[in-house]
C-alpha cells in the first residue's frame, strides 16, 4: 500500500517539495516570525535527515509469525521498505506504539475535508481559511515498529454488525468525526450512512448514532465530559453549592453504552477548578457533598468509578475498552479567555517535549488508577490509549481562528481555539492507534478463544 520507492529518495523529495511549498505560503501577519520559520525549516530538514539516517542504520530483528498476515491480509514488515517489525505481528506486540517520532509523509491526509460529510463545519480548517496544509501532512512512526496503514474496508470489516461508541468531552467529539471521515471514505454511496434519528451532526444533542447500513454497525457519541453524572445540589448544603458531581457514579447515559463492543473513554478538559468549584459545582460522594475534596481527587475517584463500572458492567469477552488519554492545548500567551494563541504554529515540535505538570498530573492519574485495578484483578479491564505526549508535539494542529465553518470568515485574533483539533488532522492518528490496538486484540481474542474452547471462534 505504500511507496515501494527507496524511502531516502522519497524523503528528500518530499523535503524539496515541502521546501518550495513552504517559501510560497502567505503568513497572516508580517512579522520577525517569518525569520524564525525558516530558521526553524531548516532545523526541521536537517531533523528529518537525521531522522532518515537513524532509520537506516538502527535495524531490527523482523521475523515473528505470519498468522496476523493471513489474518488481516497485512504485511508489516514490507511497509515502505522498513526494516522495523510490523506491529501486528507477533514480534511487534511489546512494541510501545505511542514512543515515536512525527515524519513527513505526502501519502497523508486520510481524506480530504470536501469528501466527509460527516465532520462539523468549525473542524474544517482548510475550507474555512486556514492557507498551510502541512499539519495533514505528519504520520506516527512508532520508534520499535510499524504501524498498520489504516484500512477503512477492513476496520468495517471487523465492526460487521457491532457497536463503537465514544464517550467523552468535546475532543472525544473531535475524535469520533474524525472517525467517520476515516471510515466513510470506504463507502461510495453516502447516503448509506446516517445518524439513526435523523439528527444532524452539527446539532448539540447528548448523543449521536451513525449507521452504516451496509455493514450493520454504528459509530456513535455520547456527551458525557465528566464522565460521572452533574445534577442539583441536595437539600441543606451551604449556599454557595450550586451544582454537584457524583463521583462514585457513572453518568446516566451508562445504560445505553454498557453493550458497546468497543467503548472508547476520554474525559480530562472539564476537570478543572475554572469548570467546578469556581462556578459552584462540588462533589458528591453518597448523599455527602464533600467541601474539602480537591478537583484532582475527585477526577481520580471518577476514573476509579469508570474501572469499576467496567469491571462489573461490562462483558469483557465482548467488549474492548480504551481510555483515551488527555490532549494537551497550546494556548500561548495567554488561555482561551484572555487571548491566547496558536495561529501562527505550522509545524509540530520536532524531538520530545516536557508535559506541563497539569497534562501530566491528568495522564498519571488515569494511568495510576488503570495499573492499581489490573494490580488487584488480575484482568486487563482497559487500553490507555496513551496519546498525551505525542499529541504535546503538535501545537500546529488546534482550529486557532479557523473554527467559524466554510465561507463565514475567520474568528478574531483574540478568540483563538487551541484545545481543538482540525480534521483531517491529529484526531485521524489517535484514531490508527485505536485500529492499530483494536485488530491486535481481535487477534488476541480470536488465539485465546481458539486455546480455551475446542470449537472454532467465529471471526
Ligand atoms: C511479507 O514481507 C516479507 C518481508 O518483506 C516477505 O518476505 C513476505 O513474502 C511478505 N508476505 C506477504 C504475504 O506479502
Ligand atoms: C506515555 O507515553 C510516553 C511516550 O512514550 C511515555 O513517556 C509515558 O511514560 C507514557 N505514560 C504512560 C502512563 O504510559
Ligand atoms: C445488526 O447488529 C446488531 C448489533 O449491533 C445485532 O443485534 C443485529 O442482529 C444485527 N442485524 C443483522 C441483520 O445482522
Ligand atoms: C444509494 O443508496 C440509496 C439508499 O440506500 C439508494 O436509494 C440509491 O439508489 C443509492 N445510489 C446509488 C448511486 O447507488
Ligand atoms: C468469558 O469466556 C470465558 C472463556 O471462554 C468463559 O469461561 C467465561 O464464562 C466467559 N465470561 C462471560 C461473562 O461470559
Ligand atoms: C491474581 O493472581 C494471583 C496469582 O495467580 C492469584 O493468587 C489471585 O487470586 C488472583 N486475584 C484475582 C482477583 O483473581
Ligand atoms: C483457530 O482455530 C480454527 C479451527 O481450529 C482455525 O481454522 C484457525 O486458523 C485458528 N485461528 C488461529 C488464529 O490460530
Amino acid at each position: 500500500m505504500r511507496e515501494s520507492t527507496s524511502p531516502r529518495s522519497l524523503k528528500t523529495m518530499n523535503q524539496l517539495d515541502f521546501f518550495k511549498k513552504f517559501k510560497r505560503l502567505k503568513p497572516l501577519e508580517p512579522s520577525p516570525g517569518i525569520l524564525g520559520c525558516f530558521f526553524f525549516s531548516v532545523c526541521l530538514i536537517f531533523c528529518l535527515f537525521l531522522l532518515d539516517y537513524r532509520t537506516v542504520t538502527r535495524r531490527f530483528p523482523s521475523g515473528g509469525q505470519l498468522g496476523l498476515v493471513k489474518w488481516f491480509g497485512f504485511n508489516g514488515s514490507s511497509s515502505g521498505g522498513n526494516v522495523r517489525v510490523g506491529f501486528l505481528e507477533e514480534s511487534g506486540g511489546r512494541c510501545d506504539v505511542f514512543d515515536g517520532d512525527w515524519v513527513w509523509d505526502e501519502s497523508y491526509p486520510l481524506y480530504n475535508s470536501q469528501d466527509c460529510l460527516f465532520a462539523d463545519g468549525g473542524f474544517r480548517c482548510l475550507e474555512n481559511g486556514r492557507p498551510d496544509s502541512f499539519y495533514t501532512k505528519w504520520r506516527w512512526q512508532p520508534k520499535y515498529c510499524n504501524l498498520p496503514r489504516f484500512d477503512a474496508k477492513n476496520m468495517l470489516e471487523k465492526l460487521r454488525n457491532r457497536r463503537l461508541v465514544f464517550v467523552g468531552d468535546s475532543i472525544g467529539r473531535n475524535q469520533w468525526e474524525s472517525l467517520l471521515c476515516m471510515l466513510s471514505s470506504a463507502v461510495r454511496n453516502k447516503t448509506k450512512i446516517y445518524e439513526v434519528n435523523g439528527n444532524p451532526i452539527t446539532k448539540h444533542s447528548g448523543f449521536l448514532i451513525f449507521r452504516f447500513k451496509d455493514y450493520n454497525c454504528t459509530i456513535e457519541y455520547f456527551r458525557a465530559p465528566f464522565l460521572v453524572p452533574q445534577g442539583r445540589a441536595p437539600a441543606g448544603v451551604p449556599e454557595k453549592v450550586k451544582t454537584t458531581l457524583r463521583v462514585d457514579q457513572l453518568d446516566w447515559s451508562s445504560p445505553q453504552w454498557k453493550g458497546a463492543d468497543v467503548l472508547v473513554f476520554n474525559s480530562g478538559h472539564w476537570w478543572n477548578y475554572e469548570k467546578t468549584i469556581r462556578v459552584g459545582c462540588y462533589f458528591q460522594e453518597g448523599e455527602e457533598v464533600k467541601m474539602e475534596m480537591s478537583v484532582e481527587s475527585a477526577y481520580r475517584r471518577s476514573i476509579q468509578t469508570l474501572v469499576d463500572w467496567v469491571g462489573r458492567e461490562v462483558d469483557m469477552n465482548k467488549t474492548r475498552v480504551f481510555f483515551r488519554s488527555y490532549a494537551p492545548v497550546h494556548f500561548s500567551a495567554g488561555d482561551w479567555k484572555t487571548g491566547g494563541r496558536c495561529h501562527l504554529e505550522t509545524m509540530p515540535d520536532l524531538g520530545s517535549l516536557p508535559v506541563s505538570s497539569e497534562t501530566f498530573g491528568q495522564l498519571k492519574a488515569v494511568s495510576d488508577v488503570v495499573s492499581e485495578h489490573l494490580q488487584k484483578s488480575n484482568v486487563t479491564q482497559m487500553d490507555v490509549l496513551n496519546v498525551t505526549s505525542l499529541t504535546a508535539l503538535r501545537k500546529d494542529g488546534h482550529l486557532s481562528i479557523y473554527y467559524f465553518g466554510p465561507n463565514n470568515g475567520i474568528a478574531p485574533l483574540h478568540r483563538q481555539d487551541c484545545s481543538h483539533w482540525c480534521l483531517p488532522g491529529v484526531p485521524d492518528t489517535w484514531n490508527e492507534l485505536l485500529y492499530a490496538l483494536f485488530l491486535k486484540g481481535e487477534y488476541n481474542r480470536i488465539q485465546n478463544s481458539n486455546s480455551t474452547q475446542s470449537a472454532p471462534a467465529p471471526v
